[in-house]
């Protein structure tokens, strides 16, 4: 048995986990900064880092409480700890990094930094079911969009990436130009319950071109000359024309690499991976489907102590002293 600490601290929220055996969670305690930012239309770097650094104590205390462990100060019987060490932004990690690196050292346990990416990528596993290998992951997140192949335990080949912007980052520059409120997904997938999704064409981006890859610029670009063009068009009609473009996107693409890699799993994890019209779309590839629950679908410590378990698990931990990174593709630290 063993029971790991998972920290998250890559962007805006402070994520703190306490993860039994890689799957069971006995705690999970998220503080979100998403009000504070949403002021400002999208996240600040310095409030950010600050903001960690202000509850990450309290919020350490309150996971461990949850867990039943005890919150004196003193180890509380807990096996390691792991913390996100990059992609992200570099005031934001190193509060995550510093904080679970001292733990580690004052309470003699061993400390794991993760990947953010792979830490998503694990979320789909906060359960019972675990694909075999080899499998798929489509990667949605706020940075990040990727088709990602994994042959065997931690060894990615990045198939696609986005060209330009990424989906979710997509969603909320569009929630933007419809006035809807950050973060833009949630808004988006609000709006376009009571809208025609056939209402506007938009564009599919790269969908003739003989490539995996993905592009996000030109479906936003659209939008925004739609919206110049008809000022006056219902907000649920164009929320529900994007959301159908963006999902069509996906899937196209995954389709397409499903066949070329003749892999029938397929894992879809990332904040975009909470989107109803993707789950259910998805459930229409040639594929065994492998999603994460909804809550742990956006940035969370539990998913960063599955990864960091199944590292252990596999006898390739990464260096302790591994630094804060702001910028790593996944493939980079197979
Ligand atoms: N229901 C939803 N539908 C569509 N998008 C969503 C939904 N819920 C959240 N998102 C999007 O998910 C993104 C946040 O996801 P996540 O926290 O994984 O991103 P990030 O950590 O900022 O980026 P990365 O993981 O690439 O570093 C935001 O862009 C948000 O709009
Ligand atoms: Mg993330």
């Amino acid at each position: 048995m063993s029971i790991l600490v998972g920290i998250e601290t890559s962007c805006d929220e402070t994520g703190i986990a306490v993860v039994k055996d890689g799957s069971q969670v006995l705690a999970n305690v998220v503080s979100s900064q998403i009000d504070t930012h949403r002021l400002f239309g999208g996240v600040v770097p310095e409030i950010a880092s600050r903001m960690h650094t202000e509850i990450i104590s309290q919020l350490m205390k309150e996971a461990l409480c949850e867990a039943g462990l005890p919150s004196n100060g003193k180890c509380p019987g807990i096996d390691g700890i792991a913390a996100t060490f990059g992609p992200g932004l570099m005031g934001s990690l190193l509060v995550g990094l510093g904080f679970a690196r001292a733990a580690a050292c004052a309470w003699e346990i061993p400390f794991l930094p993760i990947h953010h990416i792979e830490g998503h990528l694990f979320s789909a596993f906060l359960g019972e079911k675990r694909p075999d290998f080899p499998y798929l992951a489509l990667i949605v997140s706020g940075g990040h969009t990727q088709i990602i192949q994994c042959d065997t335990p931690h060894n990615y080949q990045i198939l696609a990436s986005t060209r330009d912007d990424a989906v979710g980052e997509c969603f909320d520059k569009v929630a933007r130009l419809l006035g809807l409120p950050y973060p833009g997904g949630p808004s988006i997938q609000e709006a376009a319950k009571t809208g025609s999704d056939t209402a506007y064409a938009l564009p599919r981006g790269l969908s003739k071109k003989d490539t995996l890859d993905f592009s996000y610029s030109g479906l936003k670009t659209a939008v925004l000359y739609l919206l110049r063009e008809k000022p006056d068009a219902p907000v649920p009609d164009v929320a529900a024309s994007f959301q159908r473009a963006a999902v069509d996107a996906l899937m196209l693409k995954t389709a397409r690499a499903i066949k070329q890699s003749d892999i029938h799993r397929l894992v879809i994890a990332g904040g975009v991976a909470a989107n109803k019209c993707l789950r259910e779309s998805a459930e229409r590839l040639d594929a065994e489907l492998f999603l994460p629950p909804f809550v742990y679908c956006v940035d969370n410590g539990a998913m960063i102590a599955a990864a960091a378990h199944s590292r252990i698990e596999h006898n390739c931990s990464l260096p302790y002293d591994t630094p804060a990174t702001a910028s790593i593709p996944l493939s980079g630290i197979s």
